[in-house]
């Protein structure tokens, strides 16, 4: 495609908007609270923000500036510094088309929470909400319904294009965002005897830094920042020329990382105000919080502010889930991006729908003892992205070569970049591959980390 015709974003704060909705997301809302709460709180946070630093933001300057130097997503990107590495590009479509067909089932449920928050959940009994939840996802018709809508709201998006979809929603979706999860810290703050869920998040227990705590971390810093498949590079290839690549690179990951700590101080204090357990996994947030929406006062409008909130966090990530597959058949086959977004969109929907049904009528079909919903998550969770990252790191470092990224990212040497230097020579060199390969090894079992 020729570079007359890329769209681009029309602003600065419209590039940042729409990539921190990418970033910040189930990720952040859903999972970060949770591994929190399984792995000790604070102490978790503290190797999470330095990870941010050492590896989010290192890998999320090389995936800018590759999408920015090439305008091109994915495959093409690969493809225009070294035609012979097209094919790595597609390692990340497959991992997005495999993520948003059950992230958008999970979008779905939040769906149907904001709806059953209006109405008020059934009881302050954490067995009583379990009970709700798992007799709703293992039904058939009601959450592939609500999958269809989120999927909908995604497609028409991402059918929109760049400026009158991505950027134009996601400067409205943004900042409601913003507001909503400041409200809903403050309330959950100031409810008696929210403190110790305070502390639980900032006073660290280095005792409970494991290994495996490691692990988790990393894997939450790729998939919270949206690294790994494209997202990133993809926004990257419509952020403007004159816009500073070390600027943003910084900004979005903060943004996200506020968010997710603001999610954190929503949460856990109202766990621990109502005598929760911070540790509950992964239905903390579609379990244990509708127990406690049911008995705070006015629950069932906190609750609904809530599951919008997670609603608009988890669209705006949709969207830069849907966007890379679109734009590499728009690039690679010539499509017209509406004919692009709908097609992938119902092929992902139909992944969608197997997934969904794996929690109920197909949940003997398993493979490799998962069933359906499972195994995609697993298998871009801890293959794809991890491989899908170590790419693009070694790409970026090796083979296009840092000096000529660090001219992309510091626009030919007119901007600053004060850590230039150790981000070329030391961090996406050497770190950030050498640690991508460490967490991908264990994540699969073929090595061990202990602390
Ligand atoms: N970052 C999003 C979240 O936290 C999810 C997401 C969007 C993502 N694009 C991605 C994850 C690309 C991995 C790769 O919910």
């Amino acid at each position: 495609m020729g570079e007359q015709t890329r769209e681009t974003f029309g602003s600065r704060i419209g590039f940042i908007f729409a990539a921190a909705g990418s970033a910040i997301g189930l990720g952040n809302v859903w999972r970060f609270p949770y591994l929190v709460g399984a792995h000790g709180g604070a102490a978790f946070v503290i190797v999470y923000l330095i990870m941010v630093f050492i590896i989010g933001i290192v890998c999320f300057v090389a995936e800018v500036s590759l999408g920015r130097h090439t305008r091109q997503s994915n495959v093409g990107a690969f493809k225009a510094i070294k035609p012979s590495w097209g094919p790595a590009g597609l390692i990340g479509i497959t991992a997005g088309f495999m993520i948003l067909s059950f992230y958008s089932v999970i979008g779905g449920w939040s769906i149907y929470y904001f709806f059953k928050a209006f109405a008020g959940f059934p009881a302050a009994d954490p067995v009583v909400c379990n009970e709700m939840f798992n007799a709703f996802v293992t039904s058939s018709a009601a959450p592939i319904f609500f999958h269809a809508l989120f999927m909908l709201a995604t497609i028409y998006i991402v059918y929109s294009g760049v400026q009158s979809g991505i950027e134009r929603y996601s400067n409205i979706m943004m900042p409601a965002l913003f507001v909503l999860i400041v409200i809903l810290a403050i309330r959950s703050m100031t409810l008696p005897g929210a403190g110790a869920g305070i502390e639980f998040l900032i006073k660290p227990d280095f005792s409970q830094i494991t290994g495996e705590v490691l692990l988790a971390a990393l894997g939450q810093v790729f998939f919270t920042l949206s690294l790994g498949m494209g997202s990133i590079l993809t926004y990257g290839s419509y952020l403007g020329q004159d816009e500073s690549i070390p600027n943003v690179s910084t900004i979005v990951p903060l943004m996200d990382t506020l968010i997710a700590f603001l999610a954190g101080l929503v949460i856990f204090p109202a766990v621990f105000a109502y005598g929760f357990e911070p540790g509950q996994g992964v239905g903390l947030v579609f379990v244990t919080l509708p127990a406690i929406f049911s008995e705070m006062p006015a629950g069932n409008l906190f609750g609904a502010a809530f599951f919008f909130f997670i609603i608009l966090a988890a669209l705006t990530s949709a969207i830069s889930l849907l966007e890379p597959p679109t734009a590499y058949m728009m690039e690679e086959h010539g499509w017209e991006r509406r004919k692009a977004s709908v097609v992938i969109g119902i092929v992902i929907f139909i992944v969608g729908v197997f997934a969904s049904l794996s929690m109920g009528v197909l949940s003997d079909f398993t493979i490799g003892g998962m069933v359906i919903f499972d195994l995609l998550d697993y298998l871009s969770g801890n293959w794809l992205l991890p491989i899908s990252g170590l790419v693009t790191a070694i790409f970026v470092a090796w083979v296009w070569g840092t000096d000529n990224a660090l001219q992309e990212a510091t626009n030919d040497g007119t901007i600053e970049f004060a850590w230039g230097s150790l981000w070329a020579n030391v961090l996406i060199k050497y770190v950030a591959p050498i640690l991508i390969t460490v967490v991908f090894l264990s994540s699969i079992g073929v090595i061990k980390v202990g602390v």
